[in-house]
């Protein structure tokens, strides 16, 4: 049997703290292992997230790399940016979804409700009207409505999973498997009900947990409206200082030290140093969008890019790209082309 947690691994961090502290981490400690306890009580916490009609859709398949015979397999399928996370990660959980289980399940799903006391007469449960109507119109619903309907209940099961682990310490990150569509189904031989939702590596980091500190949002009051869509929503200040204390709000990437860290890192591991930039002018013109919550060192950061020149322009191929989107999807991303729009 596996080693089991004692009392004093009970993780002692608040639950704003872990949401502050995690990270993307996309730097792996190859020779570390993350123990069995922390993997099952992150899918615990995965088990436990609300489900619609308590249908149970969302499930998952833990991968252990050093005893998987299915290791070349997985790695085609993976895009080409997340080979070396799954390659010094200690596990993969790959988060599936069961359709079937809206059809299937609805049923003992809210009998189990009605059993435990939670789904009652107050708000208009009535056996009659559940069985002749409620039931017979959810079990009706077309595919690609359970499809969108349980996507979204397993993303939120992925998430506690994950805030459950960033409490346990362990660093993470969702990764695509977009190389091979539909590989990652025929690996694992999932029945067509099965949709696989979304990948996911855990390991310890080989990178300060702070990963450079916290990546930029949009600003709160352009993604949040009050009582009416478009009229921003305003937080105030001594909120944020105190969401500052609670560990939610931490300093913002990058912090001092991060780019050497990650060339520190490259070099460790033979692999390129640095990172990509983007065009002088739309490092200028994004810097200065108001809708980005810019904090001082990201700035300091884009002036750095910009003094130091030798930036590239924009190929053909993006341009395309960006002209394309404007046909097909009416959208105005001329901001993108500067001059050449
Ligand atoms: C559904 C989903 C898929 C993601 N896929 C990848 C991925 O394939 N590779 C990767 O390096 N990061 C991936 N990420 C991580 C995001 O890029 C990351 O959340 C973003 O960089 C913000 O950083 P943070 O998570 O540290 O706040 C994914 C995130 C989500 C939510």
């Amino acid at each position: 049997m596996s080693t089991l947690p004692t009392s004093a691994d009970i993780p002692t961090k608040t639950v704003l703290q872990a949401i502050g502290d995690r990270r993307t981490i996309r730097y792996y400690d190859p020779e570390k292992v993350v123990e069995d306890w922390k993997i099952k009580t992150m899918l615990q916490a995965g088990r436990l997230q609300s489900c619609q009609g308590n249908i149970n859709a969302t499930e998952a398949i833990v991968v252990n790399r050093r005893t998987t015979d299915m290791w070349d397999e997985i790695e085609e399928c993976v895009s080409g940016f997340n080979v070396q996370m799954i390659n010094q990660a200690s596990h993969l959980i790959f988060w599936v979804t069961n359709l079937n289980a809206w059809y299937g399940r609805a049923n003992d799903g809210l009998s189990t409700l009605a059993m435990s006391g939670a789904l009652t007469k107050y708000h208009g449960w009535n056996y009659e009207f559940s069985m002749t109507q409620t039931i017979p119109r959810l079990m009706s619903f077309p595919t690609e409505r359970t499809d969108q309907l349980l996507r979204f209940e397993s993303g939120l099961a992925v998430a506690n999973a994950m805030i459950a682990g960033e409490a346990l310490g362990v660093s993470q990150s969702l990764i695509a498997f977009g190389r091979k569509p539909g590989g990652v189904e025929k690996a694992f031989g999932l029945p067509p009900e099965y949709k696989f939702t979304w990948a996911h590596v855990v390991g310890y980091p080989n990178e300060d947990r702070k990963a450079g500190g916290q990546r930029v949002r949009l600003k709160f009051e352009k993604l949040f409206h009050d009582d009416q869509f478009k009229n921003p929503m305003h937080i105030e200040p001594e909120l944020v200082e105190w969401q500052k204390q609670a560990g939610m709000l931490q300093e913002q990437a990058p912090l001092d030290g991060r780019f050497e860290e990650i060339d520190r890192i490259a070099t460790q591991f033979s692999r390129d140093p640095g990172v990509v930039s983007w065009p002088e002018r739309e490092i200028k013109r994004l810097i200065n969008d108001d809708d980005w919550d810019f904090g001082p060192r990201i700035k300091a950061r884009a002036q750095q890019l910009i003094d130091q020149g030798g930036l590239p322009d924009y190929p053909e191929e993006m341009l395309d790209t960006f002209r394309r989107i404007m046909e097909e999807r009416g959208l105005d991303v001329k901001k993108f082309l500067g001059e050449d729009a």
